[in-house]
């Protein structure tokens, strides 16, 4: 067992309803699947490229094996890989990932939200809680996450929970075809005063249930 996995996080609710985020499921294939093929173009432009076409990559029968391999990586204590739950429904996912231990303590966040409830603060709440989850039971010092200049969707959520920009990462990362640049962005345990949740809450994002 690893500090804070499996773990079940929020309530917290914000404009699009009750925002909670719990580990991957093998039963979350279908919804997986149907979310992540209709939403393609929405999706696409900002995440790793695959190998195989995108109706390949998400084909529900691809679930059992993504799920067990992500369930391996969480159980190994370098991931935790979690769904997005929006009243309850399966709405996206929260991925931290690459835990290091030891002197660095430190990790990525990521996340992607189905696009008929974008704009609601569903990714600012989930990435709110996935913080404070990191900083507090997982007991990690750093987070950051990295994500391209021209998504300014993903950069207001990053905005939103207080993360603090770093850098330019040139041809960062292998998306949508090409090597892109990627904006660095962080946040260590220090720059928390209370948590992240609490934050958002204060400044009117969100409310506990
Ligand atoms: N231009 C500028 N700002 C925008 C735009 C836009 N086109 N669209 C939305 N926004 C703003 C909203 O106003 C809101 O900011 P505000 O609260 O300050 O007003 C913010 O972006 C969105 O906040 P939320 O509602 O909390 O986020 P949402 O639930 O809509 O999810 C997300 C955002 C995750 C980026 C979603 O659009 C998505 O899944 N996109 C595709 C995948 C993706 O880009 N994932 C992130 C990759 S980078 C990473 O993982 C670190």
């Amino acid at each position: 067992r690893h500090p804070g996995w499996p773990a079940e996080l929020g309530p917290l609710r914000v404009a699009g309803g009750v925002v909670t985020v719990r580990p991957v499921r093998l039963r979350d294939a279908s919804a997986w699947s149907r979310l992540r093929l209709r939403d393609r173009a929405h999706l696409e432009p900002w995440e790793p490229t695959g190998e195989a076409p995108w109706d390949l990559r998400h084909h529900i029968s691809v679930w059992p094996g993504l799920y067990r391999s992500l369930r391996a990586e969480a159980r190994k204590g370098g991931m935790l890989p979690m769904v997005i739950e929006l009243d309850g429904r399966f709405c996206g996912q929260l991925t931290v990932g690459n835990i290091v231990r030891g002197a660095l303590r430190s990790a990525w966040i990521g996340y992607w939200v189905e696009k008929e409830v974008n704009g609601l603060g569903v990714a600012t709440a989930a990435v709110a809680l996935g913080l404070d989850h990191c900083f507090g039971p997982v007991g990690l010092h750093r987070v950051e996450a990295t994500v391209r200049p021209e998504n300014d969707a993903s950069r207001a959520v990053l905005r939103n929970v207080g993360f603090r920009e770093e850098g330019l990462l040139k041809r960062y990362l292998d998306v949508a075809g090409r090597f892109r640049d990627h904006l660095l962005v962080a946040m260590t345990v220090e720059e928390v005063p209370g948590t992240v949740s609490d934050r958002l809450v204060r400044a009117g994002r969100a409310s506990w249930t």
